[in-house]
């Protein structure tokens, strides 16, 4: 990795760090441990390198988003819980509307029960994930390198 790699923030909201003893039954046996090492050899293969963070506390998340402003190229967020209650992220996120942010969930929210069928992440990302397991964030940082990509092209034939 260069230093001008672009970085990608990953943020995972609250219990995600209890994920392989947490109702494996809905989000698999896979650690958060095992997620970033998947999204870091995903993002190795696709030339990004990744800031992997995970808090159990809405203030924090809402200032590492402050933090990561002009400086991550793209943003992947499992919000957990907190998508469908957080205006306070929701407004964080806002402030990265020039970059894309690709909502990801392990299950799929839509499907269970009717408190979760509400995402406050929803209006402001590019792409969605949802119910493919640890498989969304590799599809997610896919997502990301192939609209950049677009995005150098574009830029190219103008
Ligand atoms: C989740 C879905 C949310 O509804 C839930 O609160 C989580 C995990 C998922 O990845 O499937 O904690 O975001």
């Amino acid at each position: 990795m260069t230093s001008n790699t672009p970085i990608i923030l990953i943020l995972n909201g609250p219990n995600l760090n209890m994920l392989g003893r947490r109702e494996p039954e809905i989000y698999g046996h896979q650690t958060l441990s095992d997620i970033e090492s998947l999204c870091h050899n995903t993002a190795a293969r696709l030339g990004l390198s990744i800031d992997f963070r995970q808090s159990n506390h809405e203030g924090e998340l809402v200032t590492w988003l402050q933090q990561a402003y002009g400086t991550v190229a793209g943003i992947i967020i499992n919000a957990a819980a907190y998508t469908h209650t957080s205006v306070a992220i929701h407004d964080a996120l806002k402030l990265h509307q020039d970059i894309p942010v690709v909502e990801v969930h392990l299950s799929d929210p839509k499907t269970r029960e009717p408190f979760r069928h509400h995402s406050y992440i929803e209006p402001l990302a590019a792409a969605l994930y949802a119910g493919l397991g640890a498989h969304g964030y590799v599809k997610a940082l896919e997502f990301i390198d192939k609209t950049r990509n677009q995005a150098n092209r574009d830029n190219l034939s103008l």
